[in-house]
């Protein structure tokens, strides 16, 4: 007798109560005549009690289990605790939410058991599967794969698949290279993969549905994130990402200061320093606005403690500036040219800004 082939099957979920059972049933009847098997659901505590489904209703299948995490949230990190517990080598995730074509998956274990490594399900072969989409949610997956066929040289059609085969074996030689604060597992495989060649992977075409029960929770997020991710693969060997995502905020505040300046002054002709107090206050909380939901995303202050934080970015922010003015003063009496006093001016200011802003306003150390 032929040895069926092994897989497990890892369910990320959060708030998946309407879905888990449907999708889990639908596994079983996929798999159980064929297949050796296991079902890991990777729950982090959800308030709708996913786990507590999977912990009753599945109570008789020893393939089948539940790991609910306390204290702990983000996908990404979901799959990989997931991956760390399957006991086969062929591992495949997908999403709990019946977005994901089960159809697909005896062909991905069957790629995985032939020499495959890596079995990507694609939202853009075939592509009809994002037809229904708004115009907004597709401009924004396409651009986001733009960008991040860059970092990851089109090893893949769709890096932001949440729905693919990995050998545990080629898993385990990337994990320690993962970030795995997002959600973006797969761009961050394949980008560090990129490196590698000695590997095999295809993609595999399938319709990715709408979504019939329960929300999204991470629509939105997708530009923000891959965003995030090429700042880190660019400049992450060189300074402190926070550092340059700090910067680049900072340089729009700063086009944003002279916008505002300029127009206040030359056009509504308002005194000098008013114009200058106004545009100085307006970028200062335009950097803080950005920096808190983007540079600082993962501390992110709300309600009460975002005004406070703005309060202290301005304070900080303050003190920054007279940095700036004492630095580029000094240098300019010790005979620097002007661009440069100012340019080291700014740099001074701004190391001042981001670390004072990072340890004492988002308390990150
Ligand atoms: N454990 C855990 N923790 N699971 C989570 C978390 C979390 O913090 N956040 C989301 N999930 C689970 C959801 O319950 C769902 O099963 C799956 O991860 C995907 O989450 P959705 O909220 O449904 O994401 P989506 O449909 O917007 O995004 C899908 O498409 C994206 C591309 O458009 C996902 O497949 C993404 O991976 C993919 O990039
Ligand atoms: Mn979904």
């Amino acid at each position: 007798m032929v040895e069926k082939p092994k897989c497990s099957i890892v369910l990320p979920t959060y708030n998946e109560a309407n879905n888990i059972q449907i999708i889990i049933n639908e596994l079983i009847k996929l798999l159980e005549k064929n297949y050796v098997y296991e079902i890991i659901v990777i729950d982090d505590n959800s308030p709708d009690h996913t786990w507590r489904i999977v912990e009753e209703e599945y109570i008789n299948y020893q393939n089948i289990f539940c790991f609910r995490r306390i204290k702990k949230r983000g996908l990404s990190s979901a799959i990989v605790d997931g991956f760390m517990l399957s006991k086969f080598n062929n591992m495949i995730v997908l999403d709990s939410d019946l977005q994901h074509d089960l159809k697909i998956i005896p062909n991905i274990i069957d790629k995985l058991s032939n020499n495959f490594d890596l079995v990507i399900g694609s939202r853009y072969i075939n592509n009809d599967s994002m037809k229904d989409w708004n115009f907004f949610r597709r401009l924004l997956s396409q651009f986001a794969t733009k960008i991040s066929n860059f970092i990851q040289d089109s090893i893949t059609t769709d890096p932001m698949s949440g729905f693919f085969g990995i050998k545990k074996k080629l898993f385990l030689e990337v994990v320690n290279q993962l970030d795995i604060k997002g959600y973006k597992i797969l761009l961050d495989i394949v980008a560090v993969l990129k490196n590698k060649k000695n590997f095999k992977n295809i993609d595999i075409p399938y319709k990715f549905k709408e979504r019939i029960y329960g929300e999204s929770k991470l629509t939105g997020e997708i530009l923000i994130e891959s965003l995030d991710l090429i700042y880190s693969k660019l400049f992450g060997s060189i300074l402190p990402v926070n550092f340059i995502k700090f910067i680049t905020v900072g340089s729009f505040g700063a086009l944003i200061h002279f916008s505002i300046l300029f127009f206040l002054y030359k056009f509504l002709d308002y005194s000098y320093s008013f114009a200058l107090i106004c545009s100085i206050e307006f970028s200062i909380i335009f950097n803080y606005f950005l920096n808190n939901i983007w540079t600082f995303r993962f501390v992110k202050l709300f309600g009460k403690q975002n005004l406070i934080g703005l309060i202290k970015f301005n304070l900080f922010s303050g003190i920054g500036g007279i940095i700036a003015y004492l630095v580029s003063q000094n240098l300019y009496n010790l005979d620097f040219n002007w661009v440069i006093s100012s340019l080291l001016g700014a740099i001074v200011a701004s190391l001042w800004n981001y670390n004072l802003n990072k340890i004492m306003t988002w308390r990150v150390n």
